[in-house]
């Protein structure tokens, strides 16, 4: 049987606070709706208190959007908590996110607390936060780095306070996957009450292992993704949603589904870069320009023969272009003629190697052979083929 994955899309809070990548309330609308279309479950639109450009955003997608939860951020305090619930006034379904640091550097270091004080504080600003709405989610900042059996007691007490999601984040990407999911695995056989909340991942790319932790921590129990289109977020970013989706659709004997519809991955990474100004590198997975692009001989006479030779996915799904043959000096014969062939030409076998030997020498000068180039080529060699 599949489960159920959810997946609580961050690009307008964790990825918005990303200096250069700030959105006005207009832009935001835009990409709230294009997140809607794509079948997020949860969009965290702000954290209201933090200006009042961000907290007439949450009010605005919260007019604007009519499917997903509208999720506001909150720290564990009343003041930021009244202006969440304020801000989501006109939600058609709401959660307040609040939450608290729990590894002992935040404690003592950041907040200056104890760990009594702190999880106090957490389990009060829950009760605070139900008062307002049904839909609480707590996190657990820094639980990465946080003491386990400390963590448990928090997440029991936050559960016994009206918690229905409790975040587990890897706030400084620090985690190897199997550790994190490990953590995930205690958390569900030690917590007494974890029956009566989803477990949630939220996992930072530090050291480019966000994607693999959160999908460790859905292997082991969690059932709620925290991402952000193209990976967008804090320092190195956030888990990505469309590694997050296209993992769980490709190796479906995990059992784990989404509600994503995987044709408008593509559309909305455009709309998300262009938007942030937050260009995608050219070999970023699934949304890269070249992710689909192949250039050496051999892969290209493999792709040729069967796209499943050197593709795991068919872009057709994710809303990207048809894959392509790019030719460069490392293209072979059969990249070069199935080419030509598309634009039109036809040649004998001994045509094709005198082609392919200017072609070669062409390539060699330059990064990459376009149609046009091959089109002044053959225009160019034409009198010589004919010998
Ligand atoms: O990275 C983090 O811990 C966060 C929390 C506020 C959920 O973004
Ligand atoms: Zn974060």
């Amino acid at each position: 049987m599949n489960d159920r994955v959810y997946i609580f899309d961050t690009t307008l809070r964790d990825g918005e606070q990303v200096p250069g990548c700030q959105l006005n309330t207009a832009e935001k609308i835009e990409v709230a709706k294009a997140l809607e279309a794509l079948g997020v479950d949860v969009l965290e639109a702000g954290f209201p208190i933090s200006s009042p450009g961000d907290f007439n955003s949450v009010v605005e997608i919260s007019k604007a959007i009519s499917v997903p939860i509208i999720c506001g951020l909150t720290r564990a305090l009343e003041k930021d908590i009244d202006a969440a619930a304020a801000a989501l006034k006109y939600a058609k379904r709401k959660r307040i996110h609040t939450g608290i640091g729990s590894s002992d550097l935040h404690i003592y270091t950041k907040l200056k607390s104890t760990r009594d004080k702190i999880l106090e504080q957490g389990v009060r600003a829950v009760k605070y936060a139900k008062k307002h709405v049904e839909d609480v989610q707590f996190y657990a900042e820094d639980a990465g780095r946080a003491n386990l059996e400390y963590l448990c007691n928090m997440i029991e007490s936050v559960i016994d306070a009206g918690a229905t999601v409790v975040n587990i984040p890897d706030t400084t990407g620090y985690n190897l996957p199997w550790v994190f999911g490990e953590k995930i695995k205690y958390l569900v056989e030690q917590v007494p009450n974890i029956h009566k909340a989803r477990i949630a991942v939220h996992c930072h790319n530090d050291l480019g292992l966000a994607t693999s932790n959160t999908i460790a921590g859905l292997v082991n129990g969690a059932r709620q993704a925290e991402v952000t289109m193209n990976g967008v977020g804090e320092r190195a970013g956030n888990t990505s949603l469309e590694e997050t989706v296209m993992i769980l659709y490709s190796h479906k004997h995990l059992g784990l589904t989404t509600n994503i519809n995987t044709e408008q991955i593509c559309p909305t990474s455009d709309l998300v870069s262009k938007m942030m100004r937050m260009p995608v590198q050219a070999n970023k997975a699934i949304v890269g320009k070249n992710a689909f692009a192949h250039s050496s001989g051999i892969h290209q006479d493999g792709f040729l023969k069967n796209r499943e030779n050197y593709e795991v996915i068919d872009p057709v799904i994710v809303g990207s272009m048809p894959s392509s043959i790019v030719l460069t000096a490392r293209s072979g014969k059969h990249a070069l003629l199935h080419r030509l062939e598309k634009l039109g030409y036809t040649f004998e076998k001994e045509e094709l190697i005198k082609i392919y030997d200017k072609f070669l020498v062409l390539a060699d000068s330059q990064k990459e052979v376009n149609d046009k180039d091959l089109i002044n080529l053959i225009n160019e060699i034409e009198p010589e083929l004919k010998k």
